[in-house]
């Protein structure tokens, strides 16, 4: 349960322009209780959106026939939540939530960074799932991708999500994800990079601009405050950068595919011997990436695909599922 927030702005949901009766749930009552409204999301939100991240693994995974996942260390769930309170921030007009009555059913949250829009979560409570709770939020999203040149979501194998994604105009592009212990007796040795920090946010900004044509430096930024690390090529014009947590890339862009392979082993090398690093949502644009891990001796396997509209996924680029 949730209870109104004193101050929070209260806008009751206007349903989305054509298809109204099938686009959007708001003023129905899907569980037979009280009306589904949207309402933007607030940072208090946060906590109560995490459980809903929470409970969805778990249902995904008892549906699957698999132990749900062991809650995770109180820093990295702070983390998370300090993550989904920080899209309350920066795009007010993205972040949404669906409420009936006193019960928070789901969520969706969206970025815009300059003519970029990604949708960086959308997830609904699973008692509440199939009711057209996520199409209604996924909607409120995708208006503020308005004036967007590029959209791009990076989805789970959901398809449910797949279908709206695709019917949203976006072009599916398969994935892989890469997963494992990495063999450290494959490291190469002598890579470039060293050590990066917030004055480096140029670089970042100098990589993207031809990349994405967006920055990420902001979202590096407070990745690096929240105890993310970055290396940093930057030699012999060749430029790149890759932020990583516990051995995993967490977003990476470089100005070409060698530099980024260099800049993915950097990142490899940070993972403890005997951590399992997890990489998601590599297309065919990052068969470079592919080739490293597979040097690396971990399993490449499919995995849910991006969607992207208005461009071409970008080459030496790795993008993380909220800032892209
Ligand atoms: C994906 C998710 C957000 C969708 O929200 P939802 O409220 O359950 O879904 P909706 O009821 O809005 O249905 C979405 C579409 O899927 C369709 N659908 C329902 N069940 C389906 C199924 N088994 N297979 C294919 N499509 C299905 C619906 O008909 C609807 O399409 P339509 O509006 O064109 O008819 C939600 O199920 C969820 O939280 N899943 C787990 C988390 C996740 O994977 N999120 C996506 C991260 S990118």
């Amino acid at each position: 349960m949730i209870d109104d927030e004193p101050g929070a702005p209260v806008q009751e949901a206007r349903p989305p322009a054509g298809d109204q009766a099938r686009a959007s749930v708001e003023g129905t009552r899907p569980a037979g209780d009280e009306p589904v409204r949207l309402r933007p999301m607030t940072e208090g939100y946060a906590p109560a959106l995490a459980d809903i991240v929470d409970a969805a693994a778990a249902a995904e995974a008892r549906a699957a026939g698999r132990e749900p996942p062991a809650p995770g260390l109180p820093e990295r769930h702070e983390r998370f939540v300090k993550g989904l309170a920080r899209f309350a921030l920066t795009d007010p007009d993205g972040a949404w939530v669906a409420r009936a009555g006193g019960d928070l059913l789901g969520f969706g949250q969206a970025i815009r960074r300059e003519g970029f829009w990604g949708l960086a979560m959308l997830f609904v409570h699973p008692d509440r799932q199939s009711r057209g709770i996520g199409r209604s939020l996924l909607d409120r999203c995708l208006a503020y991708a308005e004036g967007a040149s590029v959209r791009m979501i990076m989805t789970s194998q959901d398809p449910r999500a797949l279908r709206r994604y695709a019917l949203a105009g976006l072009d599916i592009h398969p994935a892989v994800k890469a997963a494992g212990k990495v063999d450290r007796r494959a490291l190469p040795s002598g890579l470039p990079g060293r050590d990066g920090d917030e004055t480096d946010l140029d670089l970042v900004t100098a990589v993207d601009l031809p990349l994405r044509g967006a920055s990420r430096a902001g979202d590096v930024g407070f990745l690096l405050s929240v105890g993310a690390r970055m290396t940093v090529v930057d030699r012999g014009g060749r430029r790149g950068f890759v932020v990583v947590r516990d051995g995993n890339p967490l977003l990476l862009g470089a100005d070409d595919p060698a530099t980024a392979q260099a800049l993915l082993w950097q990142a490899f090398a940070a993972a403890k011997e005997d951590a399992d690093v997890d990489c998601y949502c590599w297309t065919a644009a990052q068969g470079w990436a592919v080739g490293v891990a597979l040097a690396a001796r971990l399993t490449v396997a499919p995995a849910g695909p991006l969607f992207v509209a208005g461009g071409r996924v970008p080459g030496p680029w790795l993008p993380s599922g909220w800032y892209f």
